[in-house]
């Protein structure tokens, strides 16, 4: 990567600072930031062990706070024992058992509230059917589930047993279900008959039973929660029904005390490669990121109504729906489906019904819905709302106005927060009490998070405005602890430059002259594809197991909703379709793609060609191909190419 590669062209400078009256009630108020600015500077491990004491409730109560004896293999609190769902759910039944801790509201319009107490239960009985089955501490469980509080109730269950669950997004297929239950040799397989979505049923069930029939030695036990009610085939022997399985056990199950380091969970995401990385994360540190940034960025209070978005098959899903509202104590609102049923006022809609308090969305959303119009959100009764927040790509300054004007109303805050699945929570983030915000960017650091942008050298980049990597340059609590089963792609993917010193995140960013973060895009192979990552690699590989497909290319273009779209160079085995147009193939490439990774992997352009350019040491050329899916003029030098006339092909003029 060269610098000016990255120099930034876009400059905004519009600033909106917190209304007093939410500064008033904030839980950080400009003081409290200074201070723990302060401490963090100081002290930066006992700032931690501070952090750590005060928001999570040890069992054995740790001495050890930071080793970094093995770097970058670093402990956290390592000689400290707890449980993650004691701290969600228990330590709060003193002062909150008839609080609601769930809002649920499925597809087709049915709602739940679910209390502290209820859910304590529900995870508790549930915890014991996972044992009746033979699940014990450190034993994979992957959870294959619509968005249905069962989800959450699954996922704390593990963390109550400690075993380590593996979340599958439900909109994966059949084949990535099936290789990430494979890498993580899975012992049980968590589902549903289906999920409501988009007026349809996912099919979660059938997607289990035909990654199973590919091939998933280490399944012993599959139990399948009852959510549509249509029909499936259950095998015997292998599948148990939900309500079977609790059928008869106890409300109460002692929560496993477990080493902080203990893992907590794997989450399968993306890379430069055709692998997903099952990224491991540690109990006591994650939680502990968790539930201080739902305190801090979102300023989660009593009365709060949550809701974000995400699905609980991301990262965003995990640390803001199933552990840090619950760890905070408060209360959180899940919806089953699509945004769009029965038309595109549903969201606003629940945020009027259950007045949400805080809404938490991506970019992508945003930009999908402001393009409906103002009438829709204008519709509805938003009043309820006192905190925004976004994630998953840099907003575009324009969605960011419209957020702020017509859902925010002009005075809502809007925390614009950058992170990753690496890093497990927030971590450039304004804290919204004390930060003026400026749309596009993620604004500073939180307190405790070293974050900068060093040029190739690892030299801090100080020059205003000048693009560089983003690295976080001191080991952070919630930070990834390694990739399940590939301590060396751990090390080479995250540490590979600057001698090791700094975690590298795989972003480009630069910083204006205030100091804000303003993210620029990724540095490898990865797409941003409506804020859910998705490595080239991994789409070239699907295609290439296509019959018909000798090899392929794939790059990211600009999409006004999307952020990326996915645009394929495919060169056939045999003769290139006449003009390099086969719309039937095309369809069936596309489907095929979905079948192998998921509906959101599938290209939105695919172009033939005879041959891919690469340069001399068979390279592809990237950065040309991306000039052309963009319809740009062609930067790169293209004197190494055998054959100009691919040129015209590839663009679509032959
Ligand atoms: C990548 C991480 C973390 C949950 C969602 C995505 C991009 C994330 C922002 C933001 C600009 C952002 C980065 C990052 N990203 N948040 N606020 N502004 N870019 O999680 O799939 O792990 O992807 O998403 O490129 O590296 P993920």
């Amino acid at each position: 990567m060269s610098s000016n590669n990255i120099d930034s062209a876009l400059i905004e400078n519009r600033q909106f600072p917190p209304a007093s009256e939410f500064t008033d009630r904030a839980r950080i108020k400009q003081a409290d930031f200074d201070r723990l600015h302060q401490q963090a500077s100081d002290d930066y491990v006992g700032f931690w062990a501070e952090q750590a004491r005060s928001m999570l409730d040890w069992q054995t109560p740790f001495n050890d706070v930071l080793d970094d004896s093995k770097a970058p293999h670093f402990k956290w609190f390592a000689d400290g024992t707890l449980n993650v769902s004691y701290n969600c759910l228990d330590r709060h039944l003193a002062s909150k058992a008839d609080k609601t801790a769930i809002i649920f509201e499925g597809e087709k319009g049915d709602t739940r509230h679910i209390t502290y107490q209820q859910l304590t239960d529900e995870v508790s009985q549930f915890a014991n059917a996972l044992k009746a089955k033979g699940i014990e501490k450190g034993d994979r469980v992957v959870i294959y589930m619509p968005m249905i509080p069962e989800a959450v109730v699954a996922m704390q269950a593990c963390a109550r047993i400690g075993a380590i669950h593996s979340v599958v997004f439900g909109g994966f297929s059949a084949e990535s279900l099936r290789d990430r239950i494979n890498d993580a040799s899975a012992k049980m397989l968590i589902t549903a008959d289906g999920g409501n979505r988009g007026g349809k049923i996912v099919e979660l069930k059938s997607a289990c039973d035909k990654a199973m029939a590919g091939g998933c030695p280490s399944i012993e036990h599959v139990i399948v929660c009852q959510r549509t009610q249509h029909d499936i085939p259950m095998q015997e022997g292998r599948d148990t029904w939900w309500h079977d399985a609790i059928k008869g056990q106890s409300s109460e199950c002692a929560p496993v005390w477990v080493e902080s380091e203990h893992p907590l969970f794997l989450l399968y995401t993306s890379g430069s490669t055709g692998k997903p990385k099952g990224i491991q994360h540690a109990s006591g540190g994650y939680l502990l990121g968790a539930v201080m940034t739902n305190l801090w960025v979102f300023d989660l209070q009593d009365n709060d109504i949550f809701w974000c978005t995400a699905d609980v098959g991301w990262i965003t899903g995990h640390t803001y729906v199933a552990y840090g509202p619950l760890a905070a104590g408060g209360t959180l609102l899940m919806y089953e489906g699509a945004p769009t049923v029965p038309d595109a006022g549903r969201f606003w809609r629940i945020c009027e019904t259950h007045r949400v308090s805080i809404f938490y969305t991506a970019p992508t959303a945003i930009r999908a819905l402001m393009k409906l119009g103002d009438d829709l959100p204008n519709n509805y009764d938003l009043s309820s709302i006192r905190l925004l927040g976004t994630v998953g790509e840099p907003i575009n300054p324009e969605a960011w106005m419209w957020y702020h004007k017509v859902i925010g109303r002009e005075h809502c805050p809007i925390v614009d927060t950058w992170w990753q699945t690496e890093t497990g929570a927030n971590m450039i983030a304004p804290l919204p009490g004390v930060i003026a915000t400026k749309p596009g960017s993620c604004t500073i650091p939180l307190p405790g998070i070293a974050a900068d942008v060093v040029d190739e050298n690892g030299n801090s980049i100080t020059e205003a405005n000048k693009g560089g990597y983003l690295v976080i340059t001191k080991p952070f609590p919630s930070m990834l602890r390694t990739i399940w089963g590939d301590d060396q792609r751990y090390v080479e993917t995250y540490w590979p430059k600057f001698d090791g010193k700094y975690y590298l995140a795989g972003d480009s960013a630069r910083r204006d002259a205030d100091g804000y973060f303003w993210i620029m895009g990724r540095i490898d192979d990865v797409l941003n594809v409506s804020g859910h990552r998705l490595g080239t690699m991994e789409v070239e590989s699907a295609l290439v197991a296509h019959e018909r497909v000798a090899e392929a290319a794939v790059v990211g273009r600009p999409d006004d909703i999307k952020g990326e779209a996915i645009f394929a160079y495919v060169v056939l085995r045999g003769t290139r379709p006449p003009d390099g147009i086969d719309e039937e193939l095309t369809k069936e490439l596309r489907n095929w793609v979905g079948e192998q990774i998921g509906p959101i992997a599938k290209p939105d352009n695919i172009r033939y060609a005879d041959n891919l350019p690469k340069t001399r040491s068979g390279k592809i050329m990237r950065r040309l191909l991306r000039n052309i899916a963009c319809g740009e003029d062609i930067t790169s030098d293209t004197s190494t190419l055998e054959n100009e006339d691919i040129l015209l092909q590839l663009q679509g003029k032959s």
